[in-house]
C-alpha cells in the first residue's frame, strides 16, 4: 500500500508542484488533501509553463487519477477556469475527481477575507484574499456548503439563504466601514470585491457550476482505498507548508488548514498506516509571502540576488516574496513535525555565484538565551536573532548538472551539512525549473 506524502517544510513555494509532477511518474493517483486556490504551483515541461491552484500537480500525466480531496476548499469558478485552461492546452481532465465532501468557497468568504486584509478588520495576515479562512471557519461552524450540495437545487438554495442571513450583519458593517474609508480616499473601488450579495444570483451561478462539475464529483476516499489496496502508489500532495500550519505554524500568520503530513489522512480519508513515505520539499534558501515572523530574512543585496535569480514573485498573487538564508532550526522542526523520510532540495542553482552560504543553526533570544529548537512561544520567535554557520559558496552555474559528480564540491558540502544537521537524507536536488533539471543524490 504505497502512500507517499509530499509537503512543504518552510513557508510555501518550495517547488512542491515540480517535485510532485516528477514523482508522479510511477504513481496511479495524485491527491490534494488541504488548502484551496491560495496555492500556486508552477510546473515547467519542455519550456512550457503551467500554473495550477486547485488542480493536482499530476495532471500532466494523462493516465493518473488527479483527486481534489475532502480536505480542500474549492472555489468552483476558479476550478472551472483551470479546467477550461487545460482543455485549451489539450490536456485531458478525464481522470480528475472531486470529493463530494469538499467544502465550497462562496462569494461572501472572499468578501470577508478581502475586507479583513484591507484593515477593515483588526489584523492583517497578508492572506491571498481567496476566502480560505472564512470558508474553513464555516466548515468548523457547520454552516459550510459542500460540493455535493451543488447537485440539489433545493438544499443549495436553503443553505445559501441561511449563510447569507448569518452574514448579513457582518457584511452591512463592512459596507459602512468601506464607505467611511472611501471618503478618506482609500481603498479604491477596484481593490474591493462587489459586496452586493444576492441569494438568487449566487444560487443560479453555483447551480450552473454544479452542472459543469458533476461529471467529476465522486467518492474520492473510496478511489484512494482501491488504488492503495491494489498496491498502486498514491501521492498525497500538500499545499502551503509546515510553518503556515494552523496548529504548528507561526500563528496567527498562518493559513487556515493543516499542511503537514498528518493531515493527508484526514483530508483524503485514508489511515496513517496507508502512508509509507513522507517527502519534505525545502528551498535552498527561505522565502515567505505575507506577514509574520521570519528570523533569517534579509534586506540587502543578497535578498535582491535571491529574488532576481529565483524569480521570487508569488504564483497566486504576484506579490514579491520576502527572502533570506536557510533556517535549519525551522527546518529541523518541520522535519520532525512531518517525520519526513527524505528531503528534496530545490533551487540550489539560484545560490550559484555567492561567495559564502549562511545557514542558521540556532537562535538567540532577546534576553541572550541560546535556543537550539524552534521556540514554542510566539513572542520569543518574534524577537530571536539567528546564529549562522558560514559555508563556502560555489561559483559555477549548475543548471546543466544532471549527475551528482557534476556538482561542485562546495554544493555537495552544502547539501551534506544540511542533511546531517536535520538527520534526513536529501535524495534529490533541483537545479532549475525544468522537469529534467534534477540531480539524484546517493546515500552515504
Ligand atoms: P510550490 O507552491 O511549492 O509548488 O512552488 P511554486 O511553484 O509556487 O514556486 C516555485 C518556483 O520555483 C516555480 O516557479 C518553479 O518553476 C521554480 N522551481 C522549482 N524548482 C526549481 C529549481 O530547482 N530551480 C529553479 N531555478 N527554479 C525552480
Ligand atoms: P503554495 O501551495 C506561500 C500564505 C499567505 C498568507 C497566509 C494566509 O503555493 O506553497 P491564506 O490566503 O491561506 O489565508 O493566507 O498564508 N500562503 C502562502 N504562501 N505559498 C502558498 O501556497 C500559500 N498559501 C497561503 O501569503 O501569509
Ligand atoms: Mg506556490
Amino acid at each position: 500500500m504505497p502512500g507517499l506524502v509530499i509537503v512543504g517544510t518552510q513557508w510555501g513555494d518550495e517547488g512542491k508542484g515540480k517535485i510532485t509532477d516528477l514523482l508522479a511518474g510511477d504513481a496511479s493517483a495524485i491527491v490534494r488533501f488541504q488548502g484551496g486556490n491560495n496555492a500556486g504551483h508552477t510546473i515547467v515541461r519542455h519550456g512550457e509553463e503551467y500554473k495550477f491552484h486547485l488542480i493536482p500537480s499530476g495532471i500532466l500525466h494523462a493516465d493518473k487519477y488527479c483527486v481534489i480531496g475532502n480536505g480542500v476548499v474549492v472555489d468552483p469558478k476558479v476550478l472551472l477556469e483551470e479546467i477550461e485552461g487545460l482543455r485549451k492546452a489539450d490536456i485531458s481532465t478525464a481522470n480528475l475527481r472531486i470529493s463530494s465532501n469538499a467544502h465550497l468557497i462562496m462569494p461572501y468568504h472572499i468578501l470577508l477575507d478581502t475586507a479583513d486584509e484591507l484593515k477593515l478588520g483588526k489584523l492583517s495576515i497578508g492572506t491571498t484574499r481567496r476566502g480560505i479562512g472564512p470558508a474553513y471557519a464555516d466548515k468548523a461552524l457547520r454552516v459550510g456548503i459542500r460540493v455535493q450540495d451543488l447537485l440539489d437545487e433545493k438544499i443549495l438554495r436553503k443553505k445559501i439563504m441561511a449563510a447569507l442571513e448569518s452574514k448579513q450583519q457582518a457584511i452591512r458593517m463592512l459596507s459602512v466601514r468601506r464607505r467611511k474609508l472611501q471618503k478618506e480616499g482609500e481603498p479604491s473601488d477596484d481593490e474591493l470585491p462587489d459586496d452586493r450579495l444576492d441569494l438568487h444570483s449566487i444560487t443560479e451561478a453555483y447551480l450552473s457550476y454544479g452542472h459543469r462539475l458533476e461529471p467529476y464529483i465522486a467518492d474520492t476516499a473510496k478511489l484512494c482505498w482501491a488504488e492503495l489496496d491494489a498496491g498502486r502508489k498514491v501521492i498525497f500532495e500538500g499545499a502551503q507548508a509546515a510553518l503556515l500550519d494552523l496548529d504548528h505554524g507561526t500563528y496567527p500568520f498562518v493559513t487556515s488548514s493543516n499542511p503537514i503530513a498528518g493531515a493527508a489522512c484526514v483530508g483524503a480519508g485514508v489511515g496513517p498506516t496507508d502512508i509509507d513515505e513522507v517527502w519534505g520539499i525545502v528551498k535552498a534558501y527561505t522565502t515567505r509571502v505575507g506577514s509574520g515572523p521570519f528570523p533569517t530574512e534579509l534586506h540587502d543585496e543578497i535578498s535582491e540576488y535571491m529574488t532576481e535569480r529565483g524569480h521570487e514573485f508569488g504564483t497566486t498573487t504576484g506579490r514579491r516574496r520576502r527572502c533570506g538564508w536557510l533556517d535549519l532550526v525551522a527546518l529541523k522542526y518541520a522535519v520532525r513535525l512531518n517525520r519526513t523520510s527524505a528531503l528534496a532540495m530545490t533551487k540550489l542553482d539560484v545560490l550559484a555565484g555567492l561567495e559564502t552560504l549562511k545557514v542558521a543553526v540556532r537562535y538567540r533570544s532577546r534576553e541572550g538565551a541560546v535556543l537550539e529548537d524552534f521556540p514554542y512561544h510566539q513572542s520569543i520567535l518574534h524577537n530571536v536573532t539567528p546564529e549562522y554557520v558560514d559555508l563556502p559558496g560555489f561559483g559555477d552555474e549548475i543548471t546543466g548538472c544532471r549527475d551528482q559528480k557534476d556538482l561542485p564540491a562546495e554544493a555537495l558540502d552544502y547539501i551534506r551539512f544540511i542533511s546531517d544537521f536535520v538527520g534526513v537524507p536529501i535524495a534529490l536536488v533541483g537545479v532549475g525549473p525544468g522537469h529534467d533539471q534534477n540531480v539524484w543524490i546517493s546515500a552515504g
